[in-house]
């Protein structure tokens, strides 16, 4: 497997690539992977013939108060993993490589940023689109795989790709979650085991909120003040957020009347967790 430290050489690679006909999937990450990581990697070596991986810590996503200091890394697991995986190719650049001295240029999103995570997360959003377009630009993949965990993060990925003409085939892949249901995070290693306990309502609120919509509720008042309650009933919880949303538009609904997204998250502890749910009412 190649690591590419600069950006240049890792698109003389790729153009390469593209030159004697491969096709390259693409899976930008922030490190420390676990299996939801890994599940991506998977799902692209499938789509296409070479595969790149991006590790990189981008501190314009991350607030003044957050966890950019504190984000766990492994770098060395990470390129085992990596290699193991079957990757072509890892782009590994550092902070200057990526934000040089009087770099200026950002990605603003007009709608979707103004729901669910970006509301409490007010700069997240535009250094993601940010990091991903430009990401997207020296890898220059044919396909680029999210998680559905960063429902809306893939969402704004999705619009970026239409908005500025990127033509790349965006590939949503599923939740991938621990046995007891928690969904897999970098996040989790700041848990303590009391913590990850409590950790377990995200997953919880899920199936409660699809049991009341099977069971006929469809007022989105109703199920969000039931799971806040259930949610307040567990040591060591803030909510954030409870949300049941248009899955397009991400706007809140009144009433039940189509498939929606619920989506949550909780302070826990240090970790602030996220989870969702595209849930279908049963006509
Ligand atoms: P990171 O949190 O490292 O996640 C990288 C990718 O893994 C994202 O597409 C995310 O949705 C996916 N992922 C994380 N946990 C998952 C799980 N349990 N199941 C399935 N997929 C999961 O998301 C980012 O990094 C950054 O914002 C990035 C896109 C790299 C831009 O900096």
């Amino acid at each position: 497997m190649e690591i590419f430290k600069r950006s240049s050489d890792m698109r003389e690679w790729s153009d390469q690539m593209h030159r004697v006909g491969e096709t390259i999937s693409f899976v930008p990450t922030m490190g420390y992977l676990h299996e939801g990581h890994l599940s991506l990697i998977e799902k692209g070596k499938n789509i296409s013939s070479s595969l790149v991986v991006s590790i990189f810590v981008n501190p314009t996503q991350f607030g003044e108060n957050e966890d950019l200091n504190a984000y766990p890394t492994n770098i060395e697991r990470d390129i085992e993993l990596i290699k193991k995986k079957g990757a072509n190719a890892l782009f590994l650049p550092d902070k200057k490589e990526i934000y040089p001295e009087n770099y200026q240029t950002y990605i603003s999103l007009e709608y979707l940023p103004n729901h669910l995570c970006g509301i409490s997360r007010p700069i997240h959003f535009r250094g993601v689109a940010t990091i991903v377009a430009k990401l997207f630009n020296i890898v220059r993949p044919d396909a680029a795989i999210f998680g559905a965990k960063d429902f809306q993060q893939l969402q704004v990925i999705r619009q970026l790709n239409r908005d500025l003409n990127f033509g790349i085939n965006i590939v949503g892949s599923p939740i991938v979650r621990e046995s007891d249901g928690l969904a897999m995070s970098s996040r989790n290693a700041y848990l303590t085991s009391e913590q990850r306990q409590s950790a377990l309502s995200l997953s919880q609120s899920l199936l409660k909120a699809k049991e009341m919509v099977e069971s006929g509720e469809r007022y989105a008042n109703i199920i969000k003040s039931n799971i806040r309650n259930f949610i307040d009933s567990f040591p060591y919880t803030q909510i954030d957020y409870i949300s049941i949303c248009d899955p397009d538009t991400l706007n809140e609904l009144i009433e039940i009347d189509r498939e929606f997204l619920f989506a949550l998250a909780v302070q826990v502890g240090k970790a602030r967790l996220i989870d969702n749910m595209l849930i279908k009412p049963i006509s």
